[in-house]
């Protein structure tokens, strides 16, 4: 039986997560080591319309017409047959498995969301562009998420480092030297509709001091596009302690990551923050080629359940996205600029 699979990269946020929902920018980065896959299989003796969806990560196996029009997968595959005018869809299983920690700040639902978007267009004949899919999977994550910046789909949508601005175009960001990073999984899952709300209620009761730490983000994030730019990334360092600093402030730190950070720091990282949705997920520390593995195994020893050490080098190749099942390198026509290389 021919099957379809497309693939999307996880991502970890460099600087600015929670001010870039209220309009500052921030800095990610998509992380290939992590990856959600989604493969399509035409099911020849099931009658038109039949969709299965089987995920094993979260113990699904269903029919889609099961499942709620709401639920994130079945809303992926919904719009985009909607589309693309698809009225009726053929007869298929969609199978989807992740090597990405569910709610740890990697973006692990616009992962999903763009491996579903991808391979169902593909499937269907008529493979997206990266902005249609981008935009398909900022509506799966609205649903999901309530108050979305779009960041996390726009760099795991076109795979490319991101200066995002919410509601403007993305400016793909150019290392001019590479750096390495190591992401620790503090194991503690975090709901990042939750922290966003939470972080709404706090901006409601006391706006100016919240909009003061947001706009200082802002400037770190600024700062941050410039050093990184012009390859100064030995600066990175302290810009990444001074954002985790106005994130503790802002309550979407938590023991967990403090005790990542500090180990991270106690053991020759540059710099230390939490990555993401806060209040669990990763944190992210920056390092030599040399530290790294002793960052890594300090982190373990505080508590990390995992971790994983990752480049952001401006390198050119492609990378893989979409292809056959059996063949999974084969196919994407899109040769990138940048990508990240664990
Ligand atoms: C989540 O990866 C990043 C947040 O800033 C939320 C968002 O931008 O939508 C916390």
């Amino acid at each position: 039986m021919t099957a379809l699979s497309a693939t999307a990269p996880g991502k970890i946020i460099l600087f600015g997560e929670h001010a870039v929902v209220y309009g500052q920018p921030a800095i990610a980065v998509p992380v290939s080591i992590v990856q959600a896959r989604a493969v399509i299989s035409a099911i020849p003796a099931a009658p038109n319309g039949q969709v299965r969806l089987i995920a094993p990560d979260i113990h699904l196996d269903s029919l889609i017409d099961e499942l709620p029009d709401d639920h994130p997968l079945v809303l992926a595959i919904l719009l985009t047959a909607g589309h693309l005018g698809a009225q009726r869809l053929p007869a298929m299983q969609v199978h989807l498995s992740s090597s990405i920690p569910l709610a740890g700040g990697f973006g692990s639902s616009a992962a999903t969301a763009i491996a579903i978007i991808r391979a169902v267009s593909a499937f269907l004949g008529r493979p997206l562009s990266n902005d249609i899919v981008s935009e398909l999977a900022y509506r799966v994550e609205r649903r999901q998420h309530g108050n979305p910046s779009g960041i996390d789909n726009t760099v795991v949508a076109f795979e490319q480092p991101v200066y995002f601005v919410r509601g403007q175009p993305f400016e793909t960001l150019i290392a001019a030297r590479p750096f390495t990073l190591v992401i620790g999984d503090s194991g503690v899952q975090s709901s990042t509709a939750a922290v966003v709300a939470d972080v709404q209620r706090l901006h409601q009761a006391d706006p100016e001091s919240i909009d003061r730490a947001f706009t200082a983000i802002g400037d770190i994030v600024r700062q941050a596009r410039g050093y990184i730019q012009a390859g100064m990334i030995d600066n990175l360092g302290e810009l990444m302690n001074h954002n985790q600093r106005l994130l503790k402030e802002l309550t979407i730190s938590s023991p967990e990551l403090d005790l990542l950070v500090e180990a991270a720091l106690a053991n020759g990282a540059m710099g230390a923050k939490l990555s993401g949705g806060g209040r669990g997920g990763n944190m992210i520390a920056l390092v030599s080629p040399q530290t790294a593995s002793r960052v890594e195994r300090a982190l373990i020893a505080a508590g990390a359940v995992h971790t994983w050490i990752t480049t952001v080098a401006p390198i050119l190749g492609p990378t893989e996205g979409l292809g056959n099942a059996n063949n999974p390198s084969s196919g994407f026509p899109e040769i990138r600029r940048f990508i990240d290389y664990g």
